[in-house]
């Protein structure tokens, strides 16, 4: 099998990361943070360590920050609904995912207001187009760092600047991003950046989070047992405890953690110039292929390896099931979750097939997929 859909999810993982899960399970998966014994506090410990690796990777000062739930859609809803109030006005964009516009739209009936900014054909943002949808209301920006359609990365870095000058909170999703690409919250006018788990950062799925900058007022979603403060009533306002309640994923922390450390070891230059170099030999081969289109931009810098494309006079559907099931071949075809980024390119009616790229691929593979495309688009296959 080879494996592109790692914007979906990576695939492999590092062994790291498998032997970290089963040492976790059989030998200290005692409940972190809830008593003295040994057993909780080496749950306890490695909970810890996965929070400070996530603290380094985002530069963020203190480990506190960094808040542990289910993935990165859990993360956007508690993010997203945390900050704003009935009567506000939020921008987000053209090429989000349904896990940030999903929970805007059913904020309309809390009777908050959302623009949704669009963005050009390659899924690149117009500055000033979010400044003029700024308001008097206007509360928050929500964007992407990179599609997941295109892999068009955001300005994310410009967009936190014109939050600053407005006074605006700003949220950003790193799904795409996280753990191949250089991200600091100290640098970056970010309240809230949301990451998951199981996608760049090579650990298991059911395990994501978010930092939240010191001071942002942001509501929890859920109250119950933290292990802190036990004596009250009223759920704690420390952090990381305020979002934390009831029991954590601890074999998808330390699995997270082992993920981490193999992203430390490797280095996140090294992860994202090997997945840089696949992208760009993928995109060189596919321009030979006549009655391919490709979406996203041109430019490497501004493309995460994310490579969506379509083949004339064929669903995206029907391509992906014959790399399937001819070439044991996984992508991703359809919509992937973001209809309006689709409408954008202007494939919403049938969607796209997307190869994404993760450390683990080689140019080998890529050959054997072009080999295959060729082989479809002349109809030889199927
Ligand atoms: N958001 C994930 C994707 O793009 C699941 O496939």
């Amino acid at each position: 099998m080879i494996y592109f859909d790692n914007a979906a999810t990576t695939y492999p993982k590092p062994e790291a990361v498998y032997r970290e899960m089963d040492k976790c399970m059989r030998e200290y998966c005692a409940n972190p943070g809830r008593s003295g014994h040994k057993l909780s506090m080496e749950a306890g410990r490695v909970v810890l360590e996965a929070r400070e690796l996530l603290a380094e990777l985002f530069h963020a000062k203190k480990s506190e920050n960094i808040v542990f739930c289910l993935n990165a859609t859990d993360a956007l809803n508690i993010a997203i609904k945390g900050l704003v109030e009935k009567g506000d006005h939020v921008i987000t964009t053209s090429m989000e995912h349904n896990s940030v516009l999903r929970p805007l739209k059913h904020l309309e009936n809390a009777g908050i207001e959302t623009t949704i900014v669009p963005c050009g054909k390659t899924g690149e943002l117009d500055l000033s187009h979010i400044e003029k949808a700024i308001r008097g209301n206007t509360r928050l920006i929500v964007t992407t760092h990179a599609s997941n359609v295109t892999g068009t990365i955001m300005p994310i870095k410009e967009i936190g600047e014109i939050a600053r000058r407005n006074s605006l909170k700003y949220i950003i999703d790193t799904a795409q991003t996280a753990g191949a690409y250089p991200i600091d919250v100290e640098e970056i006018n970010v309240d809230v950046l949301v990451f998951t788990g199981h996608k760049g950062l090579m650990g298991p799925q059911g395990v994501g989070g978010f930092y939240v900058k010191e001071g942002t007022a942001l509501r929890q979603m859920r109250e119950g047992g933290t292990g802190s403060m036990s004596e009250s009533l009223i759920h704690p306002e420390l952090l990381p405890d305020k979002y934390e309640s009831g029991t954590p994923n601890t074999p998808g922390i330390a699995g997270l953690a082992a993920g981490l450390r193999f992203i430390k070891e490797v280095g996140i230059d090294h992860i994202r110039m090997h997945e840089e170099r696949i992208t760009r030999y993928f995109l060189e081969q596919l321009s030979k292929i006549e009655d391919v289109i490709v979406y996203g931009p041109g430019p490497l810098e501004k493309r995460a390896p994310v490579v969506s494309l379509n083949i004339e006079n064929k669903t995206s559907s029907e391509v992906s099931f014959y790399l399937d099931n001819q070439f044991d071949i996984a992508t991703r075809p359809g919509l992937h979750c973001a209809p309006l980024a689709h409408n954008t390119i202007g494939t919403g009616v049938h969607g796209a097939v997307r190869f994404s790229f993760g450390y683990y691929n080689t140019e080998d593979e890529v050959d054997k997929a072009v080999k295959a495309l060729k082989s479809i688009v002349k109809e030889e296959c199927c």
